[in-house]
């Protein structure tokens, strides 16, 4: 019998647990940082409601109408075109998950450098050459790049219910209770309410960047998460109760709150300690260590800053696990212990130029890009909004209206209209202007 979650507030935790990950914390914040603050978390916003949540509802009615795996979804009815659409979104979770777990494995290894101290011992300016020493040091980020991949593994070989959705039940509310007591840390700090500026009261003049819009709409669909097959996957184990739009919302509304809270985290502590807020990727792993080393009880928030960085990321790496892991054991019959496996060792390999491309392969850059770049940048401006316009044009176009509406749970209600063109037009035309534009953005 096909696997289900165990309730409905089950499946919501576990698929924000997909959604709050990496993108939430690290990436929101230098990339809020880089695109001048405030006006950029505006354009952010109406790109969760206007395209984000549109595709996610696509994507979990998608999922819940096949109640199987992210390829096997798009083939009900569909021609020889759509019988291998799915595997475009299961591939990009792979790839996503391959140097995910790499910067995965950077916050694991700050949650030992914080514990033992070894963190604290670079003096305040060292900490650039303290994470270029870590990445650049032979084999060492493979071993936090497995460590990592091994608890994701173990978790998801529990299942769906036992494995994905117990542990998100005790660490996402865990989670959200760190974020907030970090911030209100944060935002006490003297100095402090200027970050907090940076991120809530808007400079109009940053509007007028074209890049802003992109980077925007790049950092929704990562940090949502949508695009890559996460929530036809997890919505395959769902039941007909579970409203769609309303779960849909939730997990929005949460990602959403998550990133802004983080951000108050963040932003408030570089502030008082003159960090540059626009200091990029870095930002989480050299510019933060060293506002910690300089804070009264640092070293305490600088540890539980990065526990909390790998277990978000940790429940992330579950959802882009079980992409691949579901279509070997509905499609090929595997068991999941076996499947996990596979899944796992092919992600492990297909992962390790990301994590040696700072050290032994530095010099193996393309187009002078390391290569963790390299696969960050194909997959997130490429590979994901193709996947998603493929998710896009396949409900909003090939099911028939009736279909679409009513597995979204919407019916033929002037709201679900507004949804089924959104999908239809807004957010392909502007997933086009991205991946026309993918080569400009960065
Ligand atoms: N959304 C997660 C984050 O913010 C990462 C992630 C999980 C993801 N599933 C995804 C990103 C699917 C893109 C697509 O870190």
């Amino acid at each position: 019998m096909r696997e289900h979650w165990g309730s409905t507030a089950g499946f919501i935790v576990a698929t924000i647990g997909a959604a709050v990950g990496l993108g939430n914390i690290w990436r929101f914040a230098y990339v809020t940082g880089e695109n001048g603050g405030a006006a950029f978390l505006l354009v952010y916003l109406a790109c969760v409601a206007l395209i984000g949540l549109p595709l996610m509802i696509a994507e979990l009615a998608l999922g819940r109408r096949a109640s199987a795996d992210a390829v096997t979804a798009f083939q009900p009815g569909a021609g020889p075109l759509w019988r291998h659409a799915g595997w475009a979104g299961v591939v990009a979770a792979g790839l996503i998950l391959s140097y995910y777990a790499v910067i995965a494995g950077w916050a694991l290894r700050y949650v030992f450098g914080a514990a033992t101290g070894g963190l604290w011992q670079a003096d305040a300016a060292g900490y650039a050459a303290y994470f270029e020493g870590f990445i650049g040091h032979g084999m060492e980020p493979v071993l936090w790049q497995a460590a990592m991949l091994a608890a994701a593994a173990l978790v998801v070989s529990g299942g769906i219910k036992d494995g994905i959705e117990r542990l998100n039940r005790w660490l996402m509310p865990l989670l959200a209770v760190i974020v907030v007591l970090l911030a209100a840390f944060a935002v006490t700090l003297p100095g402090g309410m200027r970050g907090v500026a940076f991120i809530l009261s808007p400079d109009w003049s940053a509007l007028s960047r074209p890049a802003v819009y992109l980077n925007a709409l790049g950092q929704a669909f990562f940090s949502l998460g949508v695009g890559m097959a996460v929530f036809i996957t997890y919505a395959g184990y769902l039941d007909r109760r579970t409203s769609i739009p309303r779960a849909a919302l939730a997990v929005a509304a949460g990602d959403t709150a998550f990133a802004i809270v983080a951000g108050l985290a963040i932003f408030p502590a570089v502030f008082a300690f003159g960090g540059d807020p626009a200091a990029g990727p870095k930002l989480a792993f050299i510019t933060l260590p060293q506002v910690f080393a300089q804070m009264t009880g640092g070293i305490v928030i600088g540890l539980v800053f990065f526990l909390l960085l790998a277990a978000a990321a940790l429940t992330s790496m579950m959802s882009l696990l079980e992409v691949p892991v579901s279509v070997l054991v509905h499609r090929w019959q595997l068991s999941r212990a076996r499947a996990v496996t596979i899944v796992s060792l092919a992600v492990f390999l297909a992962g390790l130029p990301s994590a040696l491309s700072y050290g032994l392969l530095r010099h193996w850059s393309i187009g002078g890009l390391p290569l963790l770049d390299l696969v960050d940048q194909t997959t997130s401006n490429i590979l994901l909004p193709l996947a998603g316009l493929v998710c896009a044009v396949f409900v909003g176009w090939r099911l028939k209206p009736v279909v679409a509406l009513t597995n979204a749970d919407l019916g033929m209600t002037g709201v679900g209209w507004i949804w089924l063109w959104l999908l239809r037009i807004v957010v392909p035309a502007t997933i086009v202007v991205i991946l026309l534009r993918s080569s400009a953005w960065r």
